[in-house]
């Protein structure tokens, strides 16, 4: 909800596409190369950039350098990480860097401390066999994804998430589970979640029907503590937060109980540790090795210039599946606008789809699109060099598969060479024109490949705050504003007066005003 005061801004940048610096960092992007043939290599915190599949050329870079400053980067990041009102249209902070520092404020490191202490008591109890997260969006991916990628082999506690409102999805996360042996967390900032409200009664429903207390059975991770209250949940089992953690943001906050309860309370604290570190490197570095800055001007000449309308993740670790969903939610969520601050058109296409799935499931999935499709699309590779299993030639084939894939995007196949092939193969020259264009592949496709040097928690946190920033500086770069999501509330408003409209008795559908007509026949067919 907006936040009233809400001061309309007044110190607004001005359009991008009228700056000249912009103009200037077109004409760079147009006339470099598609790529270099120098190692492009960018060291950060917990990890390696290689932008070396990526426009690249001196004057392009100084051009970006200008159009940062142009933009008030600078002023925009300081605003960023001192707390300071950079989301606009809710007139607010998005101070998640402060959930990570290891100085945070007494409020922040209290809620620390009080989490940390609960999760000990229930560790050192042996309590709760069965964790059923219900969170949707912000309140699930970033959980999913650290209990995925480092409980992969199992762990004490068994995991269920439900996010989706379909009552299949609670259905099967309650299914077979002990109640008394089960804990079901709420995580919702808002606390006004249907999904989350409807899935978090239904399970309320379970435990009272299992004749247990639902108070001792439930937690809840939420930025409005009286409404869990008002739920039954009682203050100790309430765990805050706050405000000005966009839910996006918000994996490094209490949001992550359940990463604690089952991976581990160190597991949190090292994603902590890597994405502050992260941060300190986004302060700081300068911008021409600022991996997340960097990145964010690859992302601007993809999008912006060369038109590209996707960005794929191609993460090499199948213990990373749900990166994909969180870099889609944290970046889509983010970017997907048209209006720069001032509500003007930003002028030039904006975020991409952001999509994807690990290698090399991918490779036999939609590759094929990538290498000779007409659009294709710029991919971050992510891998990570060490293993965590025993099987040398699993690791050796995956990273050989993740090379392979990406030199095969970077250099293509010219005709020539293809016909060549098909020479060589013995074809002959009438067979070998015929089969050469079906052969011969684009390549130039831009990639990043981000080089883990094994899959820690400090490298994850590390990871998920480079897009944190990198999804930030593009933001900074179309005057966006990268912290509100109007969008997906309009959806919400319709839905709620649909279920009305659905419901058995409901007369509304018969306001021909209130819906277009498909949908009015929808309604009618699908009541009940
Ligand atoms: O999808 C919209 C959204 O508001 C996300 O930004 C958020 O992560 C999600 O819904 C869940 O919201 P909440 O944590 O308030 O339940």
């Amino acid at each position: 909800m907006t936040q009233a005061p809400l001061p309309v801004p007044t110190d607004v940048l001005a359009p991008l596409t009228e700056l000249p610096e912009w103009k200037r960092f077109v004409v760079a992007a147009q006339t470099c190369p598609s790529q270099t043939d120098g190692l492009d290599l960018v060291e950060a915190p917990g990890l390696t950039l290689d932008a070396s599949g990526q426009r690249h050329s001196s004057d392009l870079l100084a051009a970006g350098e200008a159009l940062l400053r142009a933009r008030g980067f600078g002023e925009q990041r300081r605003r960023l990480l001192a707390g300071e009102t950079v989301n606009v249209t809710e007139n607010r902070a998005a101070w998640h860097t402060v959930l990570r520092a290891p100085t945070a404020p007494a409020d922040v490191q209290a809620e620390r401390e009080r989490m940390d202490a609960w999760v000990r008591r229930a560790d050192a109890e042996r309590r709760w066999r069965h964790i059923v997260h219900v969170g949707i969006g912000g309140s699930d991916w970033g959980v999913r994804l650290a209990v995925s990628a480092f409980g992969y082999a199992g762990t004490w506690r068994d995991v269920r998430f439900v996010a989706n409102i379909d009552g299949h999805a609670i259905e099967g996360g309650l299914a077979g589970l002990d109640p008394r042996d089960t804990l079901v967390v709420l995580v919702s900032k808002s606390f006004t979640t249907s999904e989350t409200l409807e899935n978090g009664a239904r399970a309320r429903e379970w435990l009272l029907a299992a004749g247990l207390d639902p108070a001792e059975h439930m937690a809840a991770v939420t930025a409005q503590p009286e409404r869990a209250r008002a739920w039954g949940i009682p203050d100790t089992q309430i765990f805050r937060l706050w405000d000005w953690v966009g839910g996006r943001f918000s994996v490094w906050s209490a949001v992550s109980l359940t990463t604690a309860l089952s991976v581990g309370a160190d597991v949190l604290a090292g994603l902590r540790m890597g994405a502050a570190a992260m941060d300190t490197h986004f302060a700081q570095a300068p911008l021409s090795a600022n991996a997340p800055v960097r990145m964010a001007l690859a992302g601007i000449v993809n999008r912006s210039i060369l038109g590209q309308g996707s960005l794929n993740i191609a993460p090499y670790d199948s213990r990373l599946a749900n990166l994909v969903p969180y870099v889609q939610q944290l970046d889509m969520e983010s970017l997907g606008k048209s209006v720069d601050q001032a509500g003007r058109p930003v002028g030039v296409p904006t975020g991409p789809a952001v999509w994807g799935m690990p290698g090399t499931d991918a490779q036999h999935t939609f590759f094929q699109w990538m290498h000779q499709g007409s659009d294709g699309a710029p991919v971050d590779f992510i891998l990570c060099s060490q293993a965590d299993h025993h099987w040398a030639q699993h690791h050796r084939q995956l990273l050989a598969n993740c090379l392979a894939q990406r030199e095969a995007l970077m250099r293509g196949k010219t005709l020539a060479q293809a016909r060549a092939e098909c020479l060589a193969e013995g074809l002959s020259p009438e067979q070998a024109d015929w089969l050469a264009p079906h052969r011969a592949h684009p390549g130039g496709r831009p990639n990043h490949l981000i080089v883990l040097p094994r899959l820690s928690p400090y490298s994850l946190g590390a990871l998920l705050a480079l897009y944190e920033h990198r999804v930030f500086t593009q933001g900074v770069i179309w005057g966006i504003d990268p912290f509100d999501q109007w969008g997906v509330e309009y959806g919400k408003v319709l839905a709620r007066g649909i279920v009305q409209a659905l419901a058995p008795a409901s007369g509304t559908v018969a306001q021909a005003d209130a819906h277009d007509v498909s949908t009015c026949h929808w309604i009618r067919q699908l009541r009940g």
